[in-house]
């Protein structure tokens, strides 16, 4: 575990900071004592959610743009860093006209730009923000249980056009190809489906699950087990796993794991007066 004096003096990047997880995960790291934060964000997005947290300011909270395709800008925010929480990648509930541009592209080599600055900088850690939609959808699954081998299938998923699991998964496979081959140390963690508070100033894609779910969808998402994660879990895990070394390896964030349906069901009780389809 870090001391609280190495709090102090280290210099931690998060990228994607002003997305929901984000700003969740940079709220604790001020929480926890961090004092010097690099939050990324994409070239003109609002960052001002960041800077009404509390203990946040000029002095612990510098924001950098960037693309996490602009690998310069990456280095930048990176540079001077022990620790690195790469949590920015789209994810949207939206079909995308071109998924390899759109999803693809900027989740597998903004991942590669991340873990390269990461080398060059000798980061102590790199804290990947994986998925759960790393491990399923996969019809083979049916009836066995899940581990750290489990992956999801990506032929099954391109062959329904679900973008968003092929990015994450090929992003994944990149960043421990990466890791081997360059002996950077580097731990994922695979939450379910993040819910709770939103302090970031628009609905993101798993809080618009839920709402969709109230508002009557009938998506069933066949072979898709989820589960459900506090958001504000996943971002102690995050830090944690920065925190601790024996982690390694994939770290399943979730309260279970369950069919969609099932999921929908238990919406559905928790929610009568909405119309629930499950
Ligand atoms: N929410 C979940 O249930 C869940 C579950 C498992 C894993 N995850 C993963 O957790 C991470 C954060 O998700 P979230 O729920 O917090 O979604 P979010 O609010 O949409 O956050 C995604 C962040 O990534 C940034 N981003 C996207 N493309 C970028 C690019 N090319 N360059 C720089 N920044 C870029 C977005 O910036 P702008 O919005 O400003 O463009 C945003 O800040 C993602 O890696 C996601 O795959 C989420």
């Amino acid at each position: 575990m870090a001391s609280e004096a190495e709090k102090e003096e280290e210099t931690v990047c998060v990228t994607g900071a002003n997305g929901f997880i984000g700003t969740w995960l940079v709220k604790t790291l001020l929480d926890n004592n961090y004092t010097s934060i690099n939050a990324t964000v994409f070239p003109g997005s609002d960052s001002s959610h960041l800077f009404a947290l509390p203990g946040a300011g000029d002095a612990n909270l510098r924001v950098f743009e960037a693309d996490v395709l602009d690998s310069g800008a990456v280095s930048r925010a990176v540079e001077g860093c022990k620790g690195v929480f790469h949590v920015a990648s789209p994810c949207t509930l939206e079909d995308p006209v071109d998924p390899e541009k759109e999803l693809i592209l900027p989740a597998v080599q903004g991942t590669l730009n991340v873990l390269e600055a990461a080398k060059r900088f000798g980061v102590r850690r790199v804290v990947v923000t994986s998925s759960i939609s790393a491990i399923v959808p996969n019809p083979g699954w049916k009836g066995k249980v899940f581990d750290e081998t489990s992956w999801t299938d990506l032929e099954y998923c391109k062959s329904r056009k679900k973008w968003y699991p092929v990015s994450k998964t090929l992003a994944e496979k990149a960043a421990w190809e990466f890791a081997e081959k360059h002996g950077v140390d580097v731990v994922a963690i695979h939450p379910a489906t993040c819910l709770g508070p939103l302090m970031q100033p628009y609905l993101n894609a798993s809080c618009a699950v839920l709402q969709q779910l109230l508002q009557g969808s009938k998506d069933t998402q066949e072979y898709h087990w989820l589960g459900a994660v506090p958001v504000k879990d996943v971002a102690k895990a995050q830090v944690l796993l920065f925190e601790s070394p024996a982690a390694s390896g994939r770290y399943l964030c979730t309260n279970g794991i369950y069919q969609f349906g099932d999921f929908a069901e238990r919406v559905s009780k928790l929610f009568p007066e909405f119309p629930v389809h499950s």
